[in-house]
């Protein structure tokens, strides 16, 4: 200290002692980085009950949060994780869709969701998911070329649409239908083989809007329209769902641009639900349509992509804006089962960003049909303003999620609420086979098997049916 304080006219040895200091603690500067270096990349447990450490390797992704490698956590400890509804738990590594849930970011192969809404189409995004990088000239016109060409059904198809009831739920025929390809395309069945997966991909992915429209027409009683190589991929299932052979039906550009923005927007989510079921049934090696059917029976549900119809049933429901603060009462209220439907989400604690541009397109297509007032649409703002200002939603950190304001344009457009879902699944057909094919390719990739705690009886002798009670 008394060195460091002498006259400047003896400031060298000052500023070699200062030198000294400073290589001193670069030195441990260095020796920190060195020890931080050296520090394992692991996490810990430690078993309480005993005393046992077990030592997991942190594996890092790309971007986004690290992850704990717990394979061998049953082997080394005799127990499982427990994690209902996989909040913690990663189950495959993907390169193909990144969210970060808490600032609102979706990606597709690394380019954000704005951008490809803004500048793509969904066949240029079909592609980009499906291969990993955007097309050249040539491999777009090719590979819309494969979609435009696949997109008629095998015409026995007729007849097992005609077996349903008419009023069916379009859902319940695209199950059916879809899984139904398992039995109509069953050439080129080694999925091994990149060829064969990349046929089954163009299948799916040109014929479920056929399905999708059919479905539409059989329950209106309506004959079948046939595709159209002429119209894009949205102008084409326009054509399908609403033009008659009595008529020449015109694809309203307006409509078909709108239409294809919201095929991006749903186009892939990750690790949801429905992709997670084509996941885990492609894992024994299923027939790829079999496995998208398994998907499009997971998306149906209200809390996954059957919300868009569940939206506009609620806001049907609660007819008024008056009525609005009982509506929040409601979903507030934790013995109450209602919830407020196309909002909350369990990866974005933050707006989700598909939402923002749905919003946007909403006004278009509203302005482009003349449409000056939709009440309903009205009611979803009101509801928006309301629940973003109350506290329980900002507490609990939930915004309108991309099916709040989608079904208004749907109904816009001259859809009923029942095809909501189904138009959600033609635009996730692309996400879910793109999933599959990165998962054929894994070597990490296992048939899924996850465990349980069991809570139910616990070994007992078979009681004759003489000697049972009743209860
Ligand atoms: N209305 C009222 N409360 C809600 C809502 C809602 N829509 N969503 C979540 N909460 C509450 C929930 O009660 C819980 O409260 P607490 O912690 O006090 O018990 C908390 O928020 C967390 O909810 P959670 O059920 O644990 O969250 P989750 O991640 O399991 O569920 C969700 C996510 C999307 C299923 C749920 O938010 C929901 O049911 N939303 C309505 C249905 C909906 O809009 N689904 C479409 C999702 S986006 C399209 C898609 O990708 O499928």
């Amino acid at each position: 200290m008394a060195k460091q304080n002498m006259p400047a006219a003896k400031t060298k040895p000052a500023k070699a002692a200062s030198a000294k200091a400073n290589s001193g603690k670069a030195t441990a500067v260095k020796a920190d980085a060195a020890k931080a270096a050296a520090k394992p990349e692991t996490v810990t447990f430690i078993d309480n009950r005993t005393g046992k450490r077990f030592d997991y390797p942190i594996i890092k992704g790309t971007v986004g949060p690290d992850v704990v490698d717990i394979r061998k956590f049953y082997g080394d400890t005799g127990m499982f994780t427990y994690d209902p509804g996989y909040g913690s738990t990663g189950s495959c590594s993907s390169s193909i869709t990144y969210i970060d849930g808490d600032v609102g970011i979706l990606e597709y192969r690394g380019y954000p969701i704005e951008q490809l809404a803004e500048h793509s189409h969904f066949l240029e995004v079909a592609y980009l998911l499906l291969s990993g990088e955007l097309p050249t000239a040539k491999e777009l016109r090719e590979f819309e070329d494969s979609i435009t060409h696949h997109t008629m059904l095998q015409e026995q198809i007729h007849f097992f649409f005609r077996g349903f009831r008419r009023d069916s739920h379009p859902m319940a025929l695209m199950v059916a239908a879809v899984g139904s390809l398992a039995a109509f395309y069953h050439d080129y069945l080694d999925f091994h083989d990149p060829k064969d997966r990349m046929i089954a991909s163009h299948r799916l992915i040109s014929k479920i809007p056929t399905i999708a429209a059919w479905a539409y027409k059989y329950s209106q009683g309506q004959p079948f329209m046939y595709p159209r190589n002429d119209l894009d991929y949205a102008g084409n299932f326009l054509h399908m769902t609403f033009a008659t052979p009595c008529e020449t039906y015109k694809v309203n550009p307006v409509l078909a641009r709108a239409l294809d923005r919201l095929f991006i927007l749903h186009a892939d989510h990750e690790q949801n639900a429905s992709t997670s079921t084509v996941r885990l049934a492609g894992s024994s090696g299923a027939n790829p349509f079999a496995c998208i059917s398994a998907g499009i029976a997971s998306l149906w549900g209200p809390a996954h992509g059957g919300a868009n119809e569940a939206v506009l049933d609620m806001l049907t429901q609660i007819g008024d804006r008056n009525r609005i603060p009982e509506f929040i009462k409601r979903a507030k209220d934790k013995n109450d089962p209602f919830r407020l439907m196309g909002f909350g989400h369990r990866v974005y604690k933050n707006y989700d960003p598909r939402a923002k541009i749905i919003q946007r397109s909403c006004h278009d297509v509203l302005d482009e049909l003349g449409i000056r007032k939709e009440p309903l649409l009205d009611l979803a703002m009101e509801l928006e303003r309301i629940a973003l200002e109350d506290d329980y939603f900002v507490e609990h950190k939930l915004y309108p999620n991309v099916d709040f304001y989608s079904g208004i344009i749907y109904k816009a457009m001259g859809f009923p609420n029942s095809m909501f879902t189904a138009m959600f699944a033609i635009a996730r057909t692309v996400g879910w086979i793109a999933q599959w094919a990165e998962m054929m390719v894994d070597s990490e990739s296992r048939i899924g098997r996850p465990r349980q705690r069991f809570i139910g009886a616990t070994r007992r002798n078979y009681v004759p049916i003489s000697r049972r009670k009743a209860k």
